[in-house]
């Protein structure tokens, strides 16, 4: 593996590149999830759930770009990905929060494969980039778990699901609170 000194043109390997690249590529199809997400809810009346997704979908881009920053300032080519495979419609509220945690899983299993890759790398200015993002994912998947708890604590029936409407806009406040702060 190349050391920063060897290379005056770059600090990141071809292959730490390619693993934020992806790295990319998973936060900008989040921020397109979510954005669909969103819009689904809007269309079906959720309107607090609505506003925490479109939230959340710019917060996903913010992710992205602060991936383009970082690689391209560490003389790599940050690439815009391409986005496929987007769900549009959804059977109930409960099935996009479902989707949600799932996905915030995976991103954190994304997460942390790279930072054993730039640990067993000696990348270490990478290694600490990446721990705004540990951070990040643990804020998240507080507030995932916490959405799809909601259901269980709630229930659907009756009002069930304008109360858990209501709740999904104190999420951002309980994640902050359960993690300790988190990630700006
Ligand atoms: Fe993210
Ligand atoms: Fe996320």
């Amino acid at each position: 593996m190349k050391k920063s000194a060897n290379n005056p043109a770059r600090s990141l390997s071809k292959e730490t590149e390619a693993l934020l690249n992806n790295q990319i590529m998973m936060e900008g199809k989040s921020s397109a999830q979510y954005l669909s997400m969103a819009s689904w809810c809007e269309s079906k009346g959720y309107e607090i759930s609505s506003q925490f997704l479109y939230k959340h979908s710019e917060e996903e881009r913010m992710h992205m770009l602060k991936l383009f920053g970082y690689v391209n300032g560490a003389g790599g080519h940050a690439l815009q990905p391409e986005i496929k495979g987007i769900q549009h419609t959804f059977k109930s509220l409960r099935e996009v929060f479902d989707h949600v945690l799932e996905h915030e899983l995976a991103v954190t299993a994304s997460i942390n494969n790279l930072v054993d890759h730039t640990l067993k790398n000696k990348d270490f200015a990478t290694f600490n980039f990446l721990q705004w993002y540990v951070n990040e994912q643990r804020e998240e998947e507080i507030i995932a778990r916490r959405a799809v708890e909601l259901f269980e604590l709630i229930g659907e029936d009756g009002v069930g699901l304008f109360m858990i409407d209501q709740e999904i806009g104190k999420l951002e406040q309980f994640g902050q609170k359960m993690s300790g702060g988190g990630a700006a």
